[in-house]
């Protein structure tokens, strides 16, 4: 049974992962920052998101934007008109919501999609009311979640301008730069990781919904006639997925494992480009140990899709609070490229080589996944409350693991100890983030890194004096395993990159073995 996510928050809070925002002023609703622990594991998630998207693939280039751009982006993205959330808010204790995730909790229907007099409809008919004081509700009305700010020193309209709400449209604003500059030929992708802001009427569940946040996306361009040729299609075709269509939705049928392949197949994913970049998300995912069986792709329902969507598919994570969205994944066509081109007046069309033809690039799939959701998950994957140990074990990949080693003396009060211990950390700690602890008993100090993830623990007891070894703990069987001195680093080395594996049977370490 996991935990709830207000537990989760307050492990995160406890172990300095993860921080409500200006605390100290009574904190921020929808901001947190990330403590000394959760700011290493989210730089390795972001650089993990990196090699596998980016710098794994030629295909790929990445670009780091402004996060406000002129204000015409957002006109034309179709921002300003379009990303509305609806707000209805209680008549006497003026507790705001979110009109359709109060409808979600309170009649257990899926609202997704609807809009203004539809959610208003459903509120009068089923007598919803204020979940605080049980008043009645006022009107919902639209709200455009960008935050607005003003360049230079006087506010005014034409001041006006927009904290990005998506880190996309950088990717757009930016094509023309990077297909002159970049050489780049279709099929190609542009990446980006950063900042985004969405001012969120209710933002809940911890980090999954904030107001300041992060993203890693890829808008990812194809030739208009070639959706369905994807020279990688092999790496993904017999990879399964649980599968949740439009159709199934309609029917209130259950989702369906099926590989990518029968999903191209029966046309339930419209394009092979967009069952290819689906797969890659979900198995990059599994790359850093997230369990396959608790996702699933959902595919938006006709109301439901953004004003720039042809088709989309979510990538979902089973929480404790339900199926949510990991990565929205849109086809957005050449949507955005004609509107900028519309906008600005410039010629944002490109000379396809292999065609001859003059055309304007369709972004076939955007792989858009949210740096905090993604955390979130990783958090509860590795969360395990280990009833033997008598205490939480952490069991993060190591990739992302804030420390790879803790290097430990047996004993704090004797100096031979100490100072042997101290030479063994100084000869790892360039080679791999490594925590020195000499306070508590070997058995505190080995569950304090079980609970914050570390992998392997390095103990320098009285035999390390004369023999030159020292004990290797890890975290996830408990088996420790002694080591020569000269070979600790390669022998850890080995062991993070997955090369060796403690044996069930305690001695010698044996290769790894290949998950098929
Ligand atoms: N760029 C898509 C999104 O932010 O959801």
């Amino acid at each position: 049974m996991s935990i709830t996510i207000d537990e989760m928050a307050s492990f995160c809070k406890r172990k300095g992962i993860v921080f409500p925002s200006s605390e100290i002023y009574g904190g921020l609703t929808g901001f947190f920052d990330y403590g000394p622990l959760g700011s290493e594991i989210k730089n390795n998630l972001k650089q993990a998101w990196w090699k596998y998207f980016v710098h794994d693939r030629e295909d790929v280039v990445g670009i780091d934007g402004t996060i406000i751009s002129h204000p015409k982006t957002w006109e034309a993205s179709g921002h300003v008109a379009n990303f509305d959330d609806f707000f209805t808010e209680c008549v006497k204790c003026h507790e705001r919501y979110r009109a359709d995730h109060l409808i979600e909790d309170v009649l257990h229907m899926d609202v997704a999609g609807l809009k203004t007099a539809q959610l208003n409809k459903l509120i009068k008919e089923h007598h919803v009311k204020c979940q605080k004081c049980k008043s009645e509700l006022a009107e919902v009305k639209p709200f455009n979640m960008m935050f607005t700010t003003f360049i230079g020193p006087v506010p005014s309209k034409e001041a006006t301008a927009y904290l990005r709400p998506e880190t996309a449209q950088n990717m757009f604003l930016d094509f023309k730069s990077v297909t002159e500059t970049g050489r780049v030929k279709l099929p190609f992708g542009i990446a980006q990781m950063g900042k985004a802001f969405r001012n969120e009427i209710a933002p809940r569940n911890f980090l999954f919904r904030c107001r300041e946040f992060e993203q890693m996306e890829i808008e990812y361009f194809i030739h208009p006639d070639k959706a369905n040729e994807c020279p990688f299609l092999d790496e993904v075709r017999r990879h399964k997925l649980l599968v949740y269509s439009a159709e199934l939705q309609h029917h209130k049928k259950e989702a369906l494992e099926m590989t990518m392949q029968e999903c191209i197949d029966k046309k339930i994913i419209s394009t092979a480009w967009h069952a290819y970049w689906l797969a890659k998300a979900h198995q990059w995912f599994v790359s850093l140990g997230a369990d396959a069986k608790k996702f699933r792709i959902r595919q938006h329902v006709a109301d439901e899709k953004s004003h720039y969507a042809l088709d989309t598919w979510d990538l979902e994570y089973e929480f404790p609070f339900g199926w949510k969205e990991l990565q929205g994944m849109a086809n957005r066509t050449d949507y955005d490229l004609k509107q900028h081109m519309k906008h600005s007046g410039k010629d944002l069309s490109l000379f396809d080589e292999e065609s001859k033809q003059k055309i304007i690039p369709h972004v076939v799939a955007e792989p858009s996944q949210g740096v905090d959701r993604a955390f979130l998950v990783f958090l509860y994957n590795a969360y395990q409350d280990d009833k033997q140990r008598g205490n939480v074990v952490l069991k993060l990949h190591p990739t992302l693991a804030p420390f790879k080693v803790a290097v430990f003396p047996l004993l704090s009060n004797k100096e031979e100890l100490t100072s042997k211990a101290r030479e063994v950390f100084t000869s790892l700690k360039t080679a791999f983030t490594t925590f020195y602890d000499r306070t508590g008993s070997v058995g505190r100090r080995y569950a304090r890194m079980d609970e914050i993830g570390t992998p392997y623990c390095v103990t320098v007891d009285f035999d390390s004096l004369d023999k030159q070894d020292v004990t290797v703990r890890d975290r996830d069987s408990t088996k420790q395993m002694r080591v020569p001195i000269n070979e600790l680093k390669e022998t850890l080395r080995r062991l993070l990159a997955g090369e060796l594996a403690f044996s069930k049977a305690g001695t010698p370490f044996e290769p790894k073995k290949e998950v098929p």
